[in-house]
């Protein structure tokens, strides 16, 4: 049995669909989707996860009409205040990837800095949650970075290029879970997520619980990882 994940990422998706089908406006969605961020966090916790990354809002979902936009950055804003003493308590290390964008509000960016400050020294679990987050950009970044820095081309390895990304010390994804029965990577976390396993369990994220969670680490576990190479014993044949 594959060992329980490290580092578990979701693509928190479907909370317009949920909405939607009680003829509700999207933002209810959204409202609803707290109660599972927060289940999730305290069942990953207890779960051993170490690293747990959430995909909030992306660089591409600037592209939503603007009331649906305002509504997100107050209510992450609510969500970061109502719940930073929790998540202290709890031991949790809590970090911001991306938030570079000037729409920002500048109290969300206030508020986000201060929790950061407020954990940093937590290591129970990292939670990073990513917004105003996009791959590509990140990669792009870094190469600027790695540029600036003056190295030679030649001097350049995976490693070396890794370590001007954002929050570097970040161990790789091994599972990432996407609801809604969306299958795409949707620009997140691409450096990262490069050997991760994924399961895309159906049920829309405001409707997600601790035991869907718990079913796709189990999931994770049944699965063979083999990075390439050839799993152990295959075929029962021996391997020299
Ligand atoms: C995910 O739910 C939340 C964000 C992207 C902020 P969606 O808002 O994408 O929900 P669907 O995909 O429209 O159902
Ligand atoms: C990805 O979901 C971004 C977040 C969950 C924050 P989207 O709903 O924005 O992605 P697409 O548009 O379906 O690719
Ligand atoms: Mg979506």
């Amino acid at each position: 049995m594959t060992p329980a994940p490290r580092h578990v990422a979701c693509v928190m998706d479907g909370n317009g669909r949920w909405a939607e089908s009680r003829s509700l406006p999207r933002t209810a969605g959204h409202r609803a989707a707290e109660t599972t961020v927060i289940d999730v966090i305290e069942a990953a916790r207890g779960a051993g996860v170490e690293w747990l990354s959430l995909y909030a809002f992306s660089t591409e979902n600037w592209s939503r009409p603007s009331n649906e936009v305002d509504y997100l950055m107050r209510l992450v804003r609510s969500v970061v205040r109502k719940h930073a003493a929790l998540l202290h308590a709890r031991g949790i290390r809590c970090r911001f990837l991306g938030v570079a964008d000037p729409r920002i509000p500048a109290p969300l960016a206030r508020d986000f800095a201060d929790l950061m400050t407020l954990t940093r020294t937590n290591r129970r679990m990292t939670l990073t949650v990513a917004f105003d987050h996009g791959g590509r950009g990140d990669i792009v970044e870094a190469a600027r970075s790695l540029i600036r820095s003056g190295v030679s081309a030649d001097a350049v390895d995976e490693s070396h290029f890794a370590a001007h990304l954002p929050f570097p010390d970040t161990p790789d994804v091994d599972l990432v879970i996407r609801t809604s029965g969306e299958q795409r990577i949707s620009n997140f976390m691409l450096w990262q997520v490069a050997y991760a396993e994924w399961t895309f369990p159906s049920v829309l994220w405001p409707d997600f619980r601790a035991p869907h969670f718990l079913e796709c680490l189990h999931t994770y576990q049944q699965r063979k990882r083999r990075f390439g190479g050839v799993p152990p014993h295959a075929n029962g044949e021996s391997r020299t």
